[in-house]
């Protein structure tokens, strides 16, 4: 994976501009904010907030050449976030939006959901919100064989709950797919699932969740309850029940020395070991406060040798062979 690829936002004072896709707007399009031209280093408002998009503007667009690009300015974070979430629907179904942009636009929705997620977990808003970035997911990995690898290459080397989150969603539903798995629901459960699999880390206290060394018996004793946890936080909820395996399920491994239960092998259902694969290597391939980001090569060296046991050789094989390391060796 390379350099983090999701465009930041720029600016230093509190009003920030953020990179919105070129074809957003199309005729007639009524405009919710002020949208900015960035042409030669200048910001200059091309199409005024409350007023209409025309093909004209589009036309007009297309002269400034290929360094064009255009901006929404916010004043937070949270703002720029509402913006992406109402206008997600949209830009993912425009024919003439690059799938690498879509694939932006999408990384940074899901991450932003993940994050209201994470924060009001026992929100009524939880799932539908989780089956929305689902179903764009599923959509634009089904579109072409590049989108995988595209949306992996917008994961960060630094380990934020909300990416990884994202980054195991997506990793699932590709190697469900490598697995030959095409029941639609089935693939919606596991990819609902592996987005919520860490929910229950809501409720573990951050002096645990983000110690910067290793944990005491003590803390590894509440650090192991996520998964139960989670369950007591979606009990209520319409969470589908392979969903709520995975939530449960996600650390036990075949050899039985998981949590919670110590199940072993065929009593863990597949698409919970797959979550679990998924789970280990994006949580090695990026940064925590107490370990730096290792490579994909080394990742699958400590999970072929180190934590030989833990997976079935079939989901190991699989999943290296979709992450193409083998063509590279
Ligand atoms: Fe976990």
């Amino acid at each position: 994976m390379g350099e983090r690829q999701v465009p930041l936002p720029v600016g230093e004072d509190k009003l920030k501009y953020y990179r919105i896709p070129i074809n957003l707007y199309k005729n007639g399009d009524l405009v919710e904010q002020d949208i900015y031209l960035r042409y030669q280093g200048n910001y200059l408002v091309y199409r005024a907030k409350s007023t209409r998009w025309s093909s004209e503007d589009s036309v007009r667009l297309e002269e400034f050449g290929s360094d064009k690009e255009l901006y929404i300015r916010c004043e937070t974070d949270n703002q720029h976030f509402k913006f992406i979430e109402s206008n997600l629907t949209r830009v993912m179904s425009q024919k003439d939006t690059p799938t690498k942009e879509k694939a932006v636009f999408l990384y940074q929705c899901a991450t932003g959901i993940a994050e209201g997620v994470f924060k009001n977990p026992s929100s009524s808003e939880t799932l539908v919100r989780s089956k929305k970035v689902v179903t764009h997911t599923m959509e634009h990995l089904a579109k072409d064989s590049s989108a995988f690898m595209e949306m992996i290459s917008l994961s960060s080397h630094d380990y934020y709950t909300y990416t990884h989150c994202v980054n195991v969603m997506t990793f699932t539903i590709s190697l469900l797919n490598a697995l030959g798995q095409k029941d639609k629901k089935v693939l919606e459960d596991a990819a609902i699932g592996a987005f919520l699999h860490d929910i229950g880390k809501a409720k573990v206290p951050l002096t645990v969740l983000n110690k910067p060394g290793p944990l005491t018996a003590d803390e590894w004793k509440i650090m192991k309850k996520h998964p139960e946890y989670g369950m007591d936080l979606l009990g209520d909820k319409q969470v589908p029940e392979r969903g709520k395996e995975i939530i449960l399920q996600h650390h036990e491994k075949i050899n039985g020395v998981g949590y919670p239960f110590g199940l072993r092998g065929n009593q863990i259902p597949l698409i919970s070991q797959v979550v679990s694969i998924c789970d280990a290597y994006d949580a090695m391939t990026t940064n925590r406060c107490y370990q730096r980001a290792r490579s994909g090569f080394e990742a699958f060296r400590i999970i072929t040798h180190e934590m030989k046991g833990h997976f079935s050789p079939r989901l190991v094989e699989t999943f290296i062979e979709l992450m193409n390391f083998r063509k590279k060796n």
